[in-house]
């Protein structure tokens, strides 16, 4: 099946000369999703992950329906404020700024191997934060895995430097 075609490009979203590359009709077609939900539980199975965790927000869409593909539990990692109880915050450096990362505190336990998941990797930021915060409670994090891959923005080549395994569905150049 030809997945790619089933992702819109929007250009100039969210800013003038910048192409969106757009899940929500990949989501739409119950046979596309399937299919990449599918392929995606194939790349991560092999690293045998106790856990997944998927990053606010467009994660969370593949990450749930992966763990329930793959027999895990699936734990949210989300910005800061967002969920109740004790938690554990990492802070990373945005273009402009800063960001925070958070999961419960006790959702993890030491040593559990956790798979992240995210929609996409451009820059690697978002995915390289959340992989020091699952670090940060203990987790081992073998792998990555993401439906859109954005080609020549280092994203893979930041993960690489975690020695996490990258798997991505969908190639774009950026
Ligand atoms: C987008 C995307 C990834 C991240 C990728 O999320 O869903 O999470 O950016 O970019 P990076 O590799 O350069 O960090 P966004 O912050 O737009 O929020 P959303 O998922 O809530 O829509
Ligand atoms: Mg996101």
């Amino acid at each position: 099946m030809d997945l790619a075609s089933h992702i819109r490009r929007v250009p100039d979203f969210p800013k003038p000369g910048i192409l969106f590359y757009d899940i929500s009709t990949l989501l739409a077609h119950s046979g596309a999703w399937r299919e990449t939900i599918d392929r995606m539980a194939e790349a991560i199975r092999p690293m045998q992950p106790d856990l997944l965790a998927g990053i606010e927000s467009r994660g969370f869409l593949a990450a749930a329906p992966l763990a329930l593909a793959l027999g895990k539990g699936f734990v949210m990692v989300r910005k800061r404020g967002k969920l109740p109880g004790r938690t554990v915050s990492h802070a990373y450096a945005l273009e402009y700024g800063e960001d925070v990362v958070e999961v419960q505190d006790g959702m993890i336990e030491r040593g559990q191997r956790v798979v992240l998941v995210d929609d996409l990797l451009a820059t690697g930021g978002t995915a390289a934060a959340s992989i020091e915060l699952l670090r940060k409670v203990g987790a081992e994090v073998p792998a990555a895995a993401f439906i859109i891959e954005l080609m020549g923005l280092g994203g893979r080549e930041r993960l690489d430097v975690q020695e996490v395994r990258t798997e991505t569905v969908l190639q774009f150049p950026a």
